[in-house]
């Protein structure tokens, strides 16, 4: 099957959100973080890796990188809420500043459940920064603390989303019909 992609959100206009992004994170951590204390960046694979790479060399502060793979259950553009954990963390966030960076965040369940399993194994604190936010959508209160576009509910690839993983490699963002 082949989608019909709209153009959504240009490159160029994913590099300024991303700037303006990781300027407000870097002055943020650089107040929390002590002297040489790193701040702990989890990726959520596999979707936040491009935004994450471009993310994290926009942060002045000194990072320590970990990753972390949930998916959903259900169909190709609706989450079941069912999260399954396919890789775990490699550190324990225990006493560290952690940040968890996702591409997009919809029902929230996903972030939802790493927040709870973040606080469990007791880190210091825990933000939330996504590239794109469909707040119409959520389903469970979360917090994200850091938004770069909010967004409608519309389906979206590209720049590490996927729709039965295609389209991570567009280095724009797109919306399908579906
Ligand atoms: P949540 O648990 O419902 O918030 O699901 C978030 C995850 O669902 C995201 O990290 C994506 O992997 C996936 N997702 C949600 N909306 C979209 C979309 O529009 N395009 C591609 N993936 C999406
Ligand atoms: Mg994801």
């Amino acid at each position: 099957m082949q989608e019909k992609l709209h153009d959504f959100i240009s490159a160029d206009d994913i590099k300024n959100i991303v700037r303006r992004l990781g300027k407000q994170l870097s002055l943020d951590y650089a107040s929390l973080l002590k002297p040489e204390e790193p701040l702990k960046v989890i990726i959520i694979l596999k979707g936040a890796i491009l935004f994450a790479s471009d993310l994290i060399r926009e942060i002045t502060v000194p990072i320590r990188l970990d990753m972390i793979r949930l998916a959903s259950y259900g169909s190709s553009t609706r989450s079941s809420g069912e999260i399954r954990m396919l890789k775990d963390l490699e550190e324990s966030p225990k006493d560290s500043h952690v940040l968890i960076l996702d591409e997009i965040v919809d029902t929230g369940r996903t972030l939802a459940v790493l927040i709870q399993k973040l606080r469990t194994a007791g880190a210091k604190s825990v933000r939330t920064c996504t590239l794109l936010n469909k707040a119409s959508r959520r389903e469970v209160s979360i917090n994200v603390d850091y938004v770069g576009q909010e967004i409608e509910d519309r389906f979206v690839v590209g720049y590490g989303l996927d729709f039965n993983e295609a389209y991570r490699n567009l280095p724009a963002i797109y919306y399908i019909k579906t």
